[in-house]
């Protein structure tokens, strides 16, 4: 999602005459677009802004000046803190208040070394005020339908730097994933933070689920292949589930994260599900649709976690086999629930409870990927291989599969005949008797 808002901003500052530039030491304009996840991920943003302090400081012996910005989830959550640690820093906004860009900037440089900051959530929806999209380079991207965030799982700092839940309306997705496709996209992976609650507001002035609009989505002629990420188990309803069977367009592989596989855990992660109702949730998906892979995020060492509830985890990882999945060490995040909660697990059993489940996740995406040896999958080519005459594209399952062929044919998706299996990608050849 950072990537597709830093897009966004870069579309808001092209008419002020900015323009990307490969290398940050002489930008006019410097953004670090940053994530407050995780404790990691913040941290990152401190030690980064030291490297930047040094190419303002550079810029300003040439004689130049360089504003630099603190946007995303850490600007959100830090606010003022930002300034205060990193006094050079011009400019400190939150994610739901870069379309106000250009008003900032502006402020910024009427008073330089004065640190302007935009936490506040705006009442006016920030996607009514950006400008349409430019052209999209390569044949897939990013299109954000959701933001925001209800649910207040208690280890999650979502809900207060993101906000409150906020669907597009479905006139506007389509606007801009018409503008994507007539620029060469092929492929749409639909963003929001907990993306099938979408509920935006369709063309009879009623609700829309991600279902419906899956579906009338599918009906853009040359948009192959769409995706979604990432999802909350309550929130798959019939229409999705309907939208899997039906729709061929929609590939077949979910980021579904279960976090846990014990009750008590998730009942003291407020998830507001069993790990029973995630099963059941998995067998209908399969039902709609046999060929479904799965992904998934999970948290270790969350506080009270015991060993029991740990094995339930492996256990539950045992009987869905996943494609592959992302799998996190809890991580204390100031002023959620579960940061003060009794019972934080040291972080020795973390790590030896973190090695344990990747390992058994490595294991399942080795299988998985070794199981596509002999099948024709579909592959959407993207861009060249590091060898000559060889493209990569990704297969249904997101999977990166080499094939040799011709440059020409980036943006077609082939069928290929899978032939090795590694652990991160797939080779194959192009099966052309089959056409596309
Ligand atoms: N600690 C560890 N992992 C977290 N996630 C979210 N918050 C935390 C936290 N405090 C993980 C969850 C979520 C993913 C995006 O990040 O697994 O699904
Ligand atoms: Fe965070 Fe996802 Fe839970 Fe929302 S549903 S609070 S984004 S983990």
């Amino acid at each position: 999602m950072n990537v597709y808002d830093s897009t966004r901003m870069l579309d808001i500052l092209k008419p002020l005459g900015y323009l990307a530039v490969h290398a940050q030491d002489d930008a006019d304009l410097l953004i670090l677009n940053t994530c407050h996840i995780r404790e990691k991920a913040a941290e990152k943003v401190y030690s980064e802004l030291g490297l930047v302090r040094q190419l303002k400081q550079a810029k300003a012996r040439r004689g130049g000046h360089m504003i630099v910005a603190v946007a995303g989830c850490v600007a959100q959550a830090e606010g003022a803190e930002v300034l205060r640690r990193a006094s050079f820093v011009d400019l400190v906004f939150g994610p739901q208040s870069y379309h106000l860009l250009p008003e900032l900037i502006g402020r910024a440089l009427r008073r330089p070394g004065g640190g302007v900051l935009a936490t506040d959530f705006p009442v006016e929806a920030k996607f009514d005020h950006l400008p349409e999209p430019s052209a999209q380079q390569g044949v897939t991207a990013f299109l954000t339908i959701q933001e925001g965030c209800d649910k207040f799982c208690s280890f999650c700092v979502v809900p207060y730097t993101r906000g409150a839940e906020y669907s597009r309306p479905v006139a506007q997705v389509l606007t801009e994933a018409r503008r994507a496709v007539a620029s060469g996209i092929r492929e749409i992976t639909l963003l929001g933070q907990n993306v099938n609650a979408y509920h935006g507001e369709g063309p009879d002035g009623g609700p829309c689920g991600l279902g419906g609009l899956v579906r009338q989505l599918a009906c853009l002629p040359g948009l192959g292949r769409i995706r979604y990420t990432t999802s909350h188990p309550r929130d798959v309803d019939d229409e999705l589930i309907a939208a899997h069977r039906d729709v061929p367009e929609l590939m077949p592989y979910i980021h579904l994260p279960v976090q846990s596989g014990s009750d008590r855990i998730l009942a003291a992660m407020n998830r507001r599900h069993t790990a029973d109702a995630y099963r059941r949730i998995i067998e209908r998906l399969r039902l709609a649709r046999p060929d479904l892979a799965l992904s998934s995020d999970f948290i270790v060492g969350f506080p009270g976690e015991s060993d029991e509830d740990f094995q339930a985890t492996l256990d539950l990882v045992g009987e869905i086999g996943f494609a592959q999945a992302y799998s996190f060490k809890y991580s204390q995040r100031p002023g959620t629930p579960a940061a003060s909660a009794a019972g934080q697990v040291p972080e020795r059993v973390k790590s030896d409870r973190l090695a344990a489940l990747q390992l058994a996740l490595d294991k399942q995406k080795r299988q998985f990927n070794e199981a596509c040896i002999g099948k024709i999958l579909t592959v959407l080519l993207e861009k060249p291989g590091r060898h000559d005459g060889q493209m990569v594209g990704r297969s249904p399952y997101l999977q990166s599969v080499h094939v040799a062929t011709a440059a020409e044919r980036i943006g077609e998706i082939v069928p290929a005949l899978i032939s090795e299996a590694s652990a991160n990608s797939l080779s194959g050849s192009l099966v052309e008797a089959v056409g596309t």
